[in-house]
């Protein structure tokens, strides 16, 4: 449920104080009858709304890949004054938000979206969106020790499902490695702390990949619809595709 203003003002139908101003002279209506307070909510998708005796178009669905990056919290507000994630889609007049999280010192691909199943669905563990960070540890994990990864875990939470693991290079000089992961899960801190458990912390955190979904060719801060037919495949994937 929203407030009748916002959904007036997210459908393109006035700014949200002249959209409070309509509500104030009678000009709008929720399932037939006149509503003249503010503060009203209603259910964009079941209700009614005519304005001036018209029906509003409902808000447009749209769906975002975003590139994080560092310093910038996952919420559409910050009581600390961080920036957040809304500060970059000040210029989209969807009231999309993020899908699931990436920590303020972890950068990468996030999904944005004003379409509820499709955040709904993304996050549910039964569609298995593989997610892949690139990382740097301190020290050089032996392939044994990453296999302890691969295998699952114990972390205090619980032990942790099987995960692909690829090392991309070991610097003995710097005494570091970069390494790939894939997993399937979205555990609170989930990487840094598989890494933290076998004596490696993480230098640096980068989510590379959301199931098909690359951040190829994207800079830091920048936002991009989905294409056609990355929505096409994307909605296919959850199961969300009219072709069923
Ligand atoms: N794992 C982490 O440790 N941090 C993230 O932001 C995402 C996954």
């Amino acid at each position: 449920m929203e407030r009748l203003q916002k959904v007036l003002a997210h459908a393109g139908v006035a700014s949200r104080r002249a959209a409070e101003q309509m509500i104030l002279d009678g000009k709008v209506q929720v399932n037939n009858t006149v509503v003249k307070e503010l503060g009203v909510k209603v259910d964009p998708e079941k209700d009614v709304i005519l304005v001036n005796g018209k029906p509003i178009t409902k808000e447009q669905k749209r769906t975002f890949m975003f590139f994080k990056p560092l310093g910038v919290i996952t919420a559409m507000s910050d009581p600390e004054g961080r920036r957040t994630v809304a500060d970059f889609f000040e210029d989209v007049p969807e009231r999309v938000y993020p899908v699931g999280r990436l920590d303020y010192n972890t950068d990468g691909l996030l999904i944005m979206t004003n379409d509820g199943e499709i955040a709904k669905r993304m996050m549910h563990p039964r569609y298995e969106m593989k997610k892949t960070y690139s990382l740097v540890t301190r020290g050089i994990p032996k392939e044994e020790e990453l296999d302890r990864l691969r295998a699952g875990i114990r972390l205090e939470d619980g032990v942790t499902a099987p995960a692909e693991i690829e090392v991309i290079y070991r610097d003995r000089v710097k005494e570091e490695a970069k390494i790939e992961i894939t997993i399937h899960e979205g555990r609170n801190r989930q990487v840094r702390r598989m890494f933290e458990r076998i004596g490696y912390p993480v230098k640096r955190l980068r989510r590379i990949q959301i199931g098909f979904l690359t951040l190829k060719a994207m800079r830091k801060g920048q936002y991009r619809d989905l294409t056609d037919r990355e929505m096409t495949r994307l909605l296919e994937e959850l199961g969300m595709s009219n072709k069923g």
